[in-house]
């Protein structure tokens, strides 16, 4: 009897490091305006729900062997459970958020604050509007930096100058992916998962050109945001319905760690919009 293995032979062993994130319990979560094409202040959230699905993703974190910091959350601000919007934290410095929407503005100084006091007094108050980590992804050599709905592409300036990394422009075009990370996550500190059709010719080529091996994701995928998905370096913490990817993950020898955030999904997030990294 042969026993064939789980893997490709020439699959390499995928390493997860150890990582430091903050969130935010959705307390006061609710859809109540809408400034993305998933929000339906109608049909609402529920937060008790929200509340449940996000401490199995805080949980699953901590599973995984990874340090869970938390922030309070502040009433009238539904969705400051999105933590990574918060800021861009990279080698010790906070690039702040500057928000689009007057809805979200108070989000931008709470973070702010709150890394201020917990072992980040180096914060930048940003010129130009930027949505943290929800358009500034960052890899071993570069930093993703998304543009076209929310952040400024004078942002992307202005985080390379603080931050001292470079800062590569992509362009969003498709309302439901206003943010890169509902687009594209890093696998690791050098290879992507993206879904191309979020993104504008020029900037699918630029994918192409830097990332020649990356998981490409179809629609399917994308549509339940799959793409909103955060990897240590091995396990890959995604949305439970996005099957395709997760089987794609699979056999490149990642470790899918499915969740359900359906709830948060109502306000158009997933497991990443949940998730601020905090690199020392
Ligand atoms: N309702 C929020 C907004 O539209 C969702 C933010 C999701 N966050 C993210 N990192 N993609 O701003």
């Amino acid at each position: 009897m042969t026993v064939m293995p789980a893997t490709e032979p020439s699959t390499p062993r995928r390493t997860a490091t150890r990582r430091h994130y903050l969130m935010c319990r959705p307390e006061h979560f609710a859809v109540t305006y809408a400034i993305n094409p998933w929000m339906d202040p109608v049909a609402g959230a529920d937060a008790g729900r929200a509340v449940e699905q996000w401490e199995a993703l805080r949980a699953a974190y901590i599973a995984l062997g990874h340090e869970v910091s938390l922030i309070d959350p502040i009433e009238g601000l539904p969705d400051m459970v999105f933590a990574a919007n918060g800021a861009l934290v990279v080698g010790g410095r906070a690039y702040g958020a500057k928000f689009t929407f007057p809805e979200r503005a108070a989000e931008g100084p709470a973070y702010a604050d709150w890394l201020r006091k917990n072992g980040f007094p180096d914060v930048l108050i940003p010129e130009h509007t930027n949505e943290g980590e929800g358009d500034f992804l960052t890899l071993d050599e570069v930093i993703l930096a998304g543009t076209g709905f929310r952040t400024d592409i004078a942002a992307h300036q202005e985080a390379q100058e603080f931050l001292g990394r470079p800062v590569v422009t992509l362009r969003l075009i498709d309302p439901r992916f206003y943010h890169l990370d509902t687009a594209l996550f890093p696998l690791g500190g050098a290879n992507v998962a993206y879904y191309p059709g979020a993104f504008s010719s020029g900037s699918r080529a630029v994918l192409e050109r830097l990332f020649p091996d990356a998981v490409i994701a179809g629609e399917a995928d994308a549509a339940v945001l799959g793409l909103n998905a955060v990897c240590d370096g091995r396990n890959v913490v995604v949305n439970a319905e996005a099957a395709g990817l997760i089987g794609a993950l699979r056999e490149r020898g990642y470790e899918p760690v499915p969740v359900d955030l359906s709830e948060l999904r109502k306000a158009g997030g997933g497991p990443k919009c949940c998730t601020l990294e905090l690199r020392p």
